[in-house]
C-alpha cells in the first residue's frame, strides 16, 4: 500500500544544523534569522482575553463564536477594504493547516498552480490532495498559465516580500472566473509593508471591494494573527471569502473536528478589533529591518529591490561569489543564521532568506559583526 507521505520534500530545515550549531558555538549572542517565529511578547490584549476565557468546558463552534464571526468580518472590511458576510468567514488553527488542506478539502485532483518561490506548503498541500503542483511566477499575465482547478498566491510573498499589484490582482481575478478557477491568496505578510504605494494604501488583498467587486465567487483569503499579534502559538488564522465555497468545507472542518479552541477565539476576537498592537509590532520590525539592511549591504549583501513588504531580508552576495550555502555557512562563522534560498526552490540557489524576528539586541550584534567582518 502506498504510504501518504511517501513522495513529499524532505523537511528541508535539517539540513541547515551544522550551519545552526556553528552559529550557537559562536562566543556572544546568536542571531537566529533563520524561522519566521515571533520572539516579542503576545500583546496583553490577547493574554487577558484567554485568562478571561479559560473555563471551556464545552466544544467550541467550528465556525466561531458569534463574536469572532463579527470580529472578522469587520476586520476584512476595516483593513482590508473587503466586504465578506457572515458566512464567508472561518477560524482555522493557524494558516498553515489550511495552506496544507485547502486542495485536499476542494477535492483538488488536478493541477494546482503555486509560487515558483515559495513557502513549501503549497507544493505539500496539492501532492497530499493528489493533485499536480506547477510552479509559475504569479506576477506574470494569467491568460499564459496553464489550466489549473486552484491557483494559490502568496502576497507579499514568503520568502521574498514581492507584492502582486492592484492591476495584477484584477487581472488574476479576471481570468479565474473566465476558467472557472478557484483563487486562494495567502496574505498573512500583510500588515508589514516597507514601500509605497503599500505604506499608504496597505497591501491589496484579493478580496478588496475595489478588487473582486462585492461578489467574492471563487475567491479564498487567508490571513494569520501569528506574525502581526506575535499569537503563532496560539494558532489563530482565519480563511474567508465566496460562501458557496465555505459551506462544505465547514461541514468537513466539523467531522474532522477542526476546532479553533474556545479560549483562543476569545483572543483572536480581542486581538482582530484593535489595530494599535499591530502598529507598534510593525515599528519594532522596521527598526530591526532598517539596522539590517544597513548592516547587511555594508558585509556586501545586496537586498531584493522588489521586496516591498514582508517579514524577510531576500539577500544575494553582491560580488556573485558566494551561493546560497556559501552566504549561510559564512554568515553563520559570525553567529548569524540565516535559511538558504533552495529551500523556497531551485530558482533562489544564489540567495538566503534573512528574518526579522530576533531580539533588539541579537540584531544589533549581528549587525556589530556584520560591519567589522563584511562577507568577502
Ligand atoms: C506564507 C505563509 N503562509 C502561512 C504560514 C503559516 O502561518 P500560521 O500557520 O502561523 O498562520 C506561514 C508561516 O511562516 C507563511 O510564511
Amino acid at each position: 500500500m502506498p504510504l501518504l507521505g511517501e513522495g513529499l520534500p524532505d523537511f528541508p530545515w535539517d539540513t541547515l544544523t551544522p550551519y545552526k550549531t556553528a552559529a550557537y558555538a559562536y562566543p556572544g549572542v546568536t542571531a537566529d534569522l533563520s524561522i519566521g517565529t515571533p520572539v516579542d511578547p503576545t500583546p496583553p490584549i490577547a493574554t487577558a482575553a484567554l485568562q478571561a476565557s479559560i473555563q471551556s468546558p464545552g466544544y467550541p463552534p467550528a465556525l466561531g463564536t458569534p463574536e469572532l464571526r463579527e470580529a472578522m468580518v469587520d476586520w476584512w472590511s476595516r483593513t482590508r477594504g473587503a466586504t465578506v458576510p457572515l458566512d464567508g468567514v472561518l477560524p482555522t488553527i493557524g494558516s498553515k493547516e489550511m495552506v496544507a488542506l485547502l486542495p485536499a478539502l476542494l477535492g483538488v485532483t488536478g493541477n494546482v498552480l503555486i509560487p515558483d518561490i515559495a513557502y513549501p506548503t503549497y507544493d505539500v498541500g496539492t501532492r497530499l490532495s493528489g493533485a499536480d503542483p506547477i510552479p509559475i511566477d504569479t506576477a506574470t499575465d494569467p491568460g499564459t498559465w496553464p489550466e489549473a482547478e486552484l491557483v494559490w498566491l502568496n502576497s507579499p510573498g514568503n520568502p521574498h516580500g514581492y507584492v502582486l499589484d492592484a492591476d495584477q490582482l484584477r487581472r488574476i481575478v479576471e481570468w479565474g472566473r473566465a476558467t472557472g478557477t478557484v483563487i486562494a491568496s495567502d496574505e498573512c505578510y500583510a500588515a508589514l509593508p516597507w514601500a509605497e504605494p503599500y505604506i499608504s494604501d496597505g497591501v491589496p488583498s484579493i478580496l478588496a471591494d475595489d478588487i473582486a467587486g462585492e461578489d467574492k465567487t471563487g475567491l479564498l483569503a487567508l490571513y494569520s494573527a501569528s506574525k502581526q499579534s506575535n499569537l503563532a502559538g496560539y494558532r489563530a488564522a482565519m480563511i474567508a471569502g465566496d460562501p458557496a465555497i465555505l459551506a462544505p468545507l465547514i461541514e468537513m472542518r466539523k467531522h474532522m473536528g477542526f476546532l479553533m479552541p474556545g479560549p483562543v477565539q476569545a483572543a483572536m476576537t480581542a486581538i482582530l478589533g484593535d489595530d494599535e498592537h499591530v502598529a507598534a509590532q510593525r515599528e519594532i520590525y522596521r527598526r530591526r529591518r532598517d539596522v539590517l539592511m544597513r548592516a547587511t549591504a555594508a558585509a556586501g549583501l545586496t537586498a531584493d529591490p522588489q521586496t516591498k513588504a514582508g517579514l524577510y531580508l531576500w539577500l544575494e552576495d553582491e560580488s556573485g561569489t558566494l551561493d546560497s550555502w556559501g552566504i549561510v555557512g559564512a554568515l553563520s562563522q559570525r553567529g548569524i543564521l540565516v535559511a538558504p534560498g533552495t529551500f523556497y526552490g531551485q530558482m533562489s540557489k544564489m540567495k538566503v532568506r534573512m528574518s526579522l524576528t530576533a531580539s533588539d539586541e541579537a540584531v544589533d550584534a549581528a549587525a556589530e559583526r556584520l560591519v567589522a567582518a563584511p562577507l568577502v
